[in-house]
């Protein structure tokens, strides 16, 4: 006998099931599902121009990806989430984060930018700063950074720029959420 047929309820949290994202350095293997991911975020959903999009900087960054899980309902391995890190001394700078449409809400972002803060500090920057587009300025502040001057354009979208500093002995799965 079967039930009556439910509407779908919400996602079940990031860590039901197979447990919460986790966040790695980007490998080779990883690059094509990166690239890939980026352009079907940017370039698609968002309009930016390819050209635009991958720049020479994607040769000196630090990539770190999340993975899908079996909760997500993506491919295993499939590379889902994914940000770049660029450190100039004790500044470092944050960028092209990104979440597959299909996950977001699900943590993937989160746990991209608290490994991006670890391999900064792992590197010697005690502040971060990024460009962050006006909808995902409330992301960032639960990761808390603040908004610094007026919003602008660039690739025709409306950004801020935010910081926030990196305490050397941050606990980067906690530590980096900004208080209630
Ligand atoms: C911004 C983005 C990377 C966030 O990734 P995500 O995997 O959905 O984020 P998470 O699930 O880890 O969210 C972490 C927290 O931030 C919150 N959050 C996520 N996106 C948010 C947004 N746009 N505005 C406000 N809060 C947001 C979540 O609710 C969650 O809060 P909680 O811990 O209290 O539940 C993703 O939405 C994305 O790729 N957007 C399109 C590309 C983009 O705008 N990139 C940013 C360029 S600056």
């Amino acid at each position: 006998m079967t039930g009556p047929v439910l509407p779908p309820g919400p996602p079940p949290p990031a860590d039901a099931d197979a447990g919460a994202p986790v966040a790695r350095l980007a490998t080779a293997a990883d690059l094509p599902g990166l690239t890939a991911l980026r352009t079907r975020v940017f370039v698609e959903e968002q309009g930016v121009p390819p050209e635009v999009e991958r720049d020479d900087r994607d040769a000196t960054a630090v990539h770190v990806v999340s993975l899908g899980l079996p909760a997500d309902g993506a491919p295993a391995g499939r590379v889902v989430a994914t940000g770049r890190l660029l450190v100039d001394g004790r500044r470092a700078s944050i960028g092209r984060m990104a979440a597959d449409a299909a996950v977001r809400g699900r943590g993937h972002g989160a746990a991209v930018l608290a490994e991006l803060h670890r391999q900064a500090r792992l590197r010697g920057a005690t502040e971060v700063e990024l460009h962050a587009q006006v909808t995902a300025r409330g992301f960032y502040e639960r990761a808390g950074y603040a908004a610094v001057g007026a919003e602008y354009l660039e690739a025709g979208i409306r950004h801020v720029t935010m910081r926030r500093t990196l305490a050397p002995d941050g606990d980067d799965r906690h530590a980096d959420r900004a208080a209630p």
